[in-house]
């Protein structure tokens, strides 16, 4: 056994009573093969709150002071890590050096890839591993934990069928909002859970739910019986793909002829790529369309729905238009209808989507679902009652308007920054992640009349599903010095896009535009460096964040780092971590002011 008793545990008995305790850094016994999983763990889907504290040894005796962690005799018998932004996917043997775990729970993170392994978990008595993107399947061997008592695993990606629980301690089980198959096993423990312990599955049968398995052998004319989630997965897809573009163009045309009777300005969503022959075909009402869900919390439609939507265009880009479409049912999506990207074979754009839509961050708008075929590519996001940046920050100056003043205008540059921030750690095979960050991508959702904000960045994730230059030359990050130069691509193309966003925001000037002695401001960066170099000075500052004198040294701060983001060298400009650690620096020494 790797016990270690080091001398200071022979003080704490001294120690315990008085205040002495907290000036002996080392004190009681613990285990180095825990503290070395427990490190692992860290350093692999660790957030900014768990470094903080996660130092030295992990228990002493009775006691830990480890964010997290509660300890018994030297041993981790709790790790309870929930909501603190864990991403990241879990080393396959993390756990198993915690022999005495009790309680394993990690709700409410981003952790992705398969569930871990607590085979050796004997102890174990509550699992809680909901609202994560857990993908794969459940383990067997999970129904041969002796104690388990309650086990949480909804909201996640989890695929294949239920193993057959059968421990008479267990008293929660929860599995809904995930994509589990097959027959719910009849266990005497499994049938005793309400039906909303499993809803919400794709294709979950039998008691307690009131869908019935189909009678095997299975009817339907599907292709030859596949073994194993992936390829079944993969015959889903392609019946999902078939369906698709049989009957959307029937729908398409049927949704054409009903809105021409409407009389509003509103536009279908799609008003192109008819194809009249495929309709007889389509008639079959077998045939209903389907749309691929992510966010398992959202209704889920049909496209036979989305096109029966009202639809109002909110704004129309380089790369795409944007709809609002209001379904029937009474839900509200953003569809945005993309241009050029056709270059990609159906299974990249697939793929590539379902990458994107497992992304999930506050300040990210989240992908929900997509359509794709030939001609039209949709990818429907959330909606959000808002405004964007460029609006915010640009129109209507003069009278009437609201000034954006100096915290809300932090608030926004550290929402933007922990979205990218997120992004390159989610992406990291992707050259650039989000590739289109301007203004007006940042969308403000004010809530109320007061200045509370919240900050959501879209229009992320396109740059692989564009090949030409000609195409990518509608991408914010164009406007690199590299793109100009037609050098390689990398994330610091990102981290200069996101410099341009903090000077706009401490300027107030829309980059490209004409600056006071009516020179281009095309480079706002330049000018912006001319400025400092030339001795530091409020100049550059927009008027309505001028007056908050006491914050002008943090805004010469953010200038800086915005420098240093839009340095003409890639190499030169930090990475993302690094610019939203400084900026969190900064609003933390804002807040230690107030
Ligand atoms: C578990 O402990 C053993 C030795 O005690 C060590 O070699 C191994 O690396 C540990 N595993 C993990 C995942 O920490
Ligand atoms: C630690 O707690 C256990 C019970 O939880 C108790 O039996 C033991 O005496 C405690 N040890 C110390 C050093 O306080
Ligand atoms: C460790 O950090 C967590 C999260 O920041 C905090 O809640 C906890 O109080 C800290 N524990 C100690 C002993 O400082
Ligand atoms: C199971 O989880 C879902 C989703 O979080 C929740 O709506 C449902 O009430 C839960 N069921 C039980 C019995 O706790």
């Amino acid at each position: 056994m790797n016990l270690t008793l080091s001398l200071a545990s022979v003080l704490l008995c001294v120690a315990m009573s008085s205040d002495v305790v907290a000036l002996i850094p080392i004190v009681g016994k613990y285990y180095p093969s825990e503290q070395e999983a427990l490190l692992q763990l860290r350093d692999a889907i660790g957030s900014p709150n768990l470094y903080s504290n996660w130092t030295g040894p992990p228990c002493m005796n009775n006691q830990s002071r480890w964010g997290g962690i509660a300890c018994s005799e030297g041993h981790v018998v709790r790790l309870v890590l929930d909501g603190v932004q864990l991403a990241g996917s879990l080393p396959p043997l993390l756990l198993k050096n915690l022999t005495l775990l009790t309680k394993l729970s990690m709700r409410s993170n981003s952790i992705f890839g398969p569930l871990p392994d607590l085979s050796d978990l004997v102890h174990l008595e509550y699992v809680f591993l909901s609202h994560n993107l857990f993908t794969g399947s459940i383990p067997f061997h999970y129904v041969r934990l002796p104690n388990l008592m309650k086990i949480e695993l909804q909201e996640n990606y989890l695929q294949g069928e239920i193993p057959p629980f059968d421990q008479q301690s267990l008293v929660t089980f929860n599995v809904s909002y995930n994509s589990l198959q097959g027959p719910i096993p009849q266990t005497d423990v499994l049938q005793g859970f309400p039906e909303s312990c499993y809803e919400h599955n794709s294709d979950l049968c039998g008691s307690p739910l009131k869908k019935q398995c189909p009678v095997p052998p299975a009817p339907s004319p599907s292709p030859p019986p596949t073994h194993g989630g992936k390829r079944s997965f993969r015959a889903r897809n392609l019946a999902f793909i078939i369906a698709v573009s049989v009957v959307v163009p029937f729908l398409v045309m049927l949704v054409f002829l009903w809105y021409y009777r409407k009389v509003h300005r509103k536009e279908t969503v799609m008003n192109a790529g008819l194809d009249k022959r495929s309709s007889q075909r389509a008639a079959d009402p077998e045939r209903a369309a389907e749309l691929e869900f992510f966010d398992k919390n959202i209704p889920a439609f049909d496209l036979d729905d989305l096109l029966r939507a009202s639809a109002e265009v909110l704004g129309k880009g380089k790369l795409s238009t944007t709809y609002k479409a209001s379904l029937e049912a009474g839900v509200v999506v953003t569809v945005k209808r993309v241009k050029d990207m056709n270059g990609l074979s159906n299974k990249e754009f697939v793929q590539h989507m379902q990458l994107l839509g497992k992304l999930k961050h506050e300040n990210l708008v989240q992908i929900i679902s997509f359509y794709n075929s030939k001609e039209e590519k949709l990818i429907i996001y959330e909606f959000l009652p808002c405004t964007n940046l460029f609006e915010l920050l640009h129109e209507n100056r003069g009278s009437g308007r609201i000034p954006l003043n100096w915290i809300t205008r932090l608030s926004i540059i550290k929402d933007v920054a922990m979205a990218m921030n997120y992004l390159h750690q989610h992406l990291p095979n992707h050259k650039v992640p989000h590739a289109n960050l301007k203004s007006s991508n940042v969308l403000i959702h004010r809530q109320g009349q007061g200045q509370n904000h919240r900050t959501k960045v879209t229009d992320y994730g396109y740059h692989p599903l564009l090949s030409s230059r000609r195409s990518l030359e509608k991408l914010a990050i164009s406007g690199s010095p590299e793109f100009c130069q037609g050098k390689k691509l990398t994330n610091k193309a990102d981290v200069y896009c996101f410099g341009i966003i903090i000077l706009e925001i401490i300027t107030g000037r829309i980059p490209g535009d004409e600056g006071n002695e009516g020179r281009e401001v095309g480079e706002l960066s330049e000018w912006v460096r001319d400025v400092v170099n030339n001795d530091w000075s409020t100049d550059i500052l927009d008027v309505e964040i001028l007056g908050t004198r006491e914050a002008h040294d943090d805004m010469l701060k953010l200038t800086n780092l915005a420098l240093e983001c839009t340095a003409a060298a890639p190499e030169d400009r930090p990475k993302m971590s690094e610019v939203l650690r400084r900026i969190e620096e900064i609003e933390q020494r804002k807040s230690d002011n107030d």
